[in-house]
């Protein structure tokens, strides 16, 4: 019998149809992350890995697969996964496209008015207690409607951002290394180049995979490019926005606010110094988590090793 290792603890609707084929192994918890040697040894025997972005699987992993056929990962990014150890070996990678699009749009929506409006620092000032009076110039943000926003990475996720901005009547521009001129005129947003989206955004979102050309495309120069009252939101990957020069544009109000769901090398502790700062909104990379997404992405992940174990293609072949 075929074996699946899962490195996190799922739902078990989401695993017990392949339970009726293969024999299956799931780490025994939903956040603790299975150290690289346990990676490694389960590779060694397994047939199948089920993993999300939250481990590690570099070509050490891969190439201790003697038996490994297909490396599903629960999620649409895949830079967690060495791709070209992957080839090398003939190992299948799939990942979960589409499904999590309009759940993560809806997040990176969250973040620009979270962080605009100062939401999370407001909330805790009206937790612990501090909230005398109703202040005339107190937690005065940005508007969102009617303002400029800026999508670097107008793929499946940005649009669904794009989509949303028009009930906002916000002038939408993006940059792409490819154009998309149907989808322009289809629903009136604009191409610029990066400079260019950049000086004329309120808005700047993030939403490109994180790739050698992406990392750091955010940096000192580009956050000098923005403006002094502008958001930037990142709902993609770290690494894609330097966080050093991010703390120091917001900290020195070169640029107004941030909104981050992603950060460089997740998960990150409460002293994280993008934390010390008020104008920063925070999520602990929650982009595609709605309960009706992650089943969908389970469900996903499982059809495809199933595809895979059992000789036929899979719908989301990455490699
Ligand atoms: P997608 O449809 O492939 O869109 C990515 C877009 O980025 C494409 O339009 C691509 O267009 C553009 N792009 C790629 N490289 C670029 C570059 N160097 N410069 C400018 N644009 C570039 O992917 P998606 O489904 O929208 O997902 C996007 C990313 O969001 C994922 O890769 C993942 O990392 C992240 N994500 C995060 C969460 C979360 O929980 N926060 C959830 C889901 C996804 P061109 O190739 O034409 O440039
Ligand atoms: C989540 O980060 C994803 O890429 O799906």
């Amino acid at each position: 019998m075929k074996k699946i290792f899962i490195t996190r603890k799922l739902p078990e609707e989401a695993v017990s149809g392949l339970r009726e084929a293969f024999e299956v192994d799931m780490w025994p918890s939903e956040d603790d992350v299975p150290p690289k040697e346990v990676l490694i040894k389960k590779a060694k025997t397994v047939h199948a890995l089920w993993t999300n972005v939250g481990d590690t699987v570099d070509r050490d992993v891969i190439h201790a697969g003697e038996t490994l056929q297909v490396i599903a990962n629960l999620a649409v990014g895949y830079n967690n996964i060495d791709l070209e150890a992957a080839k090398e070996r003939g190992i299948i990678v799939t990942n979960t496209p589409g499904v999590l699009t309009e759940t993560t749009a809806d997040l990176a929506f969250t973040l620009m008015l979270a962080a605009a409006r100062q939401t999370g620092q407001a909330e805790r000032f009206l937790r612990e207690g501090k909230w005398t009076s109703w202040s005339p110039m107190g937690f005065t943000g940005m508007d969102i409607f009617g303002a400029t926003l800026g999508i670097v990475g107008m793929g499946r996720i940005g649009e669904g951002v794009a989509r949303r901005a028009a009930g906002f009547d916000m002038d939408v521009l993006y940059h792409n290394r490819t154009r998309k001129v149907e989808a322009e005129s289809m629903f009136g947003f604009r191409y610029e180049e990066l400079d260019e989206l950049l000086k004329k955004s309120d808005f700047v979102v993030i939403l490109t995979p994180l790739t050698e050309e992406t990392r750091g495309m955010i940096g000192e120069r580009e956050l000098g490019l923005m403006k002094e009252t502008a958001v930037l939101v990142n709902a993609a990957r770290g690494g894609i926005v330097d966080e050093d020069a991010l703390y120091e544009a917001l900290k020195n109000g070169d640029i107004w606010a941030a909104g981050l769901d992603v950060f460089e090398g997740e998960p990150i502790g409460s002293d994280h110094k993008l934390l010390t700062l008020p104008n920063v909104t925070a999520l602990p990379h929650i982009g595609s988590a709605s309960v009706k997404t992650r089943l969908a992405m389970m469900r996903m992940n499982a059809e495809d090793i199933e595809a895979v174990l059992s000789g036929r293609n899979p719908e989301n072949w990455v490699v």
